[in-house]
């Protein structure tokens, strides 16, 4: 049965996890299977033909445990692959940028939105491009933030350095005037805390995995794929190598124990 399929999530690494996540409190009946490209993180400073390349492997892979669609949970791959995937595959495929668009667009009272995501989704262009097709009066200020990944899979959420390193980082959103701010990236709701503090709790954060969440939520429905089951969903982990400290950033992530990850060559599988 189609609609008894699971869900196929990926992302570059761990922090895709952070998407499960909201996928489970949104749809939790719903079986999720994930691939985490741990053996080939980050994507963020990757070229976009080296994005592509393993988008597309990890759609393959997650096809061949016969998902019903896919949500790219990495805004890195989703800034970069999208269009290339949902051109290759014949399967409903959802990203984090148009959903976290959508979602900023309608907090956002006076029009200036901020975005802070990885050194390829920035310079991507990908959630100003988003916005401005949406809204081309909208004012987008961008910035890269690549030492937020670490910091978060470091569990380091509300540490001093965390700190630090956001007031640099942050300290030209701040003085935008924006009231609206876009966490372009998986890891960062890990740090929201720290981020919101520093930004202002005037700003809105937008979590791009809970908007894409809704977004899968009222598409597998609107196309009669939600399943009919009561019981909570299974959700299997996959990843392309399993690092020492993997399951408790794992955990972290997900916010609940994880019991079996399982390894796969995704080159070769
Ligand atoms: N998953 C990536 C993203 O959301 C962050 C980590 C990486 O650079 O691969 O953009």
């Amino acid at each position: 049965m189609e609609k008894e399929k699971p869900i196929g999530v990926f992302d570059s690494g761990v922090g895709g996890l952070t998407v499960v996540k909201r996928l489970i409190s949104a749809l939790p009946n719903e079986s999720i299977v994930y691939f985490g490209d741990t053996a080939r993180v980050p994507y963020g400073s990757k070229s976009n033909d080296t994005v592509i390349e393993y988008s597309i492997q990890n759609t393959k892979f997650l096809l061949q445990k016969n998902v019903k669609t896919v949500v790219v949970a990495c805004n890195t791959a989703s800034s970069i692959a999208i269009d290339v995937l949902k051109k290759q595959f014949d399967i409903p495929i959802i990203g984090m940028i148009e959903p976290g668009s959508i979602s900023a667009i309608s907090n956002t009272r006076n029009k200036k939105i901020g975005v802070i995501g990885t050194r390829a989704t920035i310079n991507n262009h990908a959630y100003r491009n988003q916005l401005h097709k949406i809204d081309e009066s909208l004012i987008v200020f961008e910035k890269a933030c690549p030492l937020f990944v670490p910091l978060a899979e470091e569990g380091w959420v509300d540490h001093k350095a965390t700190y630090e390193i956001a007031d640099e980082y942050l300290k030209e959103l701040k003085q935008s005037d924006i009231d609206t701010l876009i966490l372009g990236c998986t890891h960062y709701p890990i740090l929201s805390k720290v981020i919101q503090e520093v930004i202002g709790k005037n700003v809105k954060l937008i979590d791009s995995g809970v908007a894409s969440s809704e977004i899968v939520r009222t598409e597998i429905e609107r196309i009669g794929l939600a399943t009919n089951s009561s019981a909570r969903g299974n959700i299997s982990l996959y990843v392309s190598d399993i690092s020492t400290n993997f399951k408790s950033i794992a955990e972290l992530f997900l916010g609940q124990s994880v019991s079996e990850i399982i390894k796969v060559d995704i080159e070769n599988f």
